[in-house]
């Protein structure tokens, strides 16, 4: 029987894109918590651009990466630069708080974001591709469903598109 090679050359990279996720949870968090209670938080306006300028582009690379052909470089390739996309779109949501004026419900996208794409990511290195597959689909129906929820009538994008 032939042994199945694995390689682990990646898990400094996953390791790194853990912390990133994970410092800016904490950040989030930290800044979530430590505000003076009855001060009004103003969401940044970085804090838009950075979540859009991520956030859109997303939309079209994860589906090209979805339905075209898996494991050559383009894909690999393409498919780092969605999870880092995905990555900085969801650290980057615990600074915006134009809903409920707070973390809510709706964070819940953005931890699911955090946990899924690293877990797609470490599973592809270890040779899963069934688990890979999935939590990647799972994070593209979440962006996607944000996307949704962002044309919301009163939300800036369903307000840019329909007045
Ligand atoms: C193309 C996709 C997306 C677009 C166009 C979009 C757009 C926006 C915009 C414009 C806001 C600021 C609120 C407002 O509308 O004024 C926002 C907030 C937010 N988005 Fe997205 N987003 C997208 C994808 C995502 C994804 C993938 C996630 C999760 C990982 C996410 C999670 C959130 C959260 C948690 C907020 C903060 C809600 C609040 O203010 O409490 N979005 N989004």
């Amino acid at each position: 029987m032939v042994a199945r090679k694995r390689t682990n050359k990646a898990e400094p990279v996953i390791a790194a894109i853990l912390l990133i996720a994970i410092t800016g949870l904490v950040i989030g968090l930290t800044v979530a918590i430590g505000r003076t209670p009855g001060d009004e938080y103003q969401t940044p306006h970085w804090a838009i651009a950075i979540h859009l300028l991520t956030a859109i582009p997303a939309l079209p690379l994860g589906a090209y990466v979805l339905l075209s052909r898996k494991g050559d470089l383009a894909h690999r390739t393409l498919g780092k630069i969605w999870a880092a996309l995905m990555l900085v779109t969801a650290i980057d949501t615990f600074f915006i708080r134009e809903v409920t004026g707070h973390i809510g419900p709706i964070h819940i996208f953005a931890v699911v974001t955090l946990t899924a794409v690293p877990i797609g990511i470490y599973r592809i290195i270890n040779g899963d591709v069934a688990t890979h597959r999935r939590a990647m689909l799972y994070s593209y129906i979440g962006l996607c469903s944000a996307f949704l929820f962002a044309l919301r009538p009163g939300l800036r994008v369903g307000n840019f598109l329909f007045g």
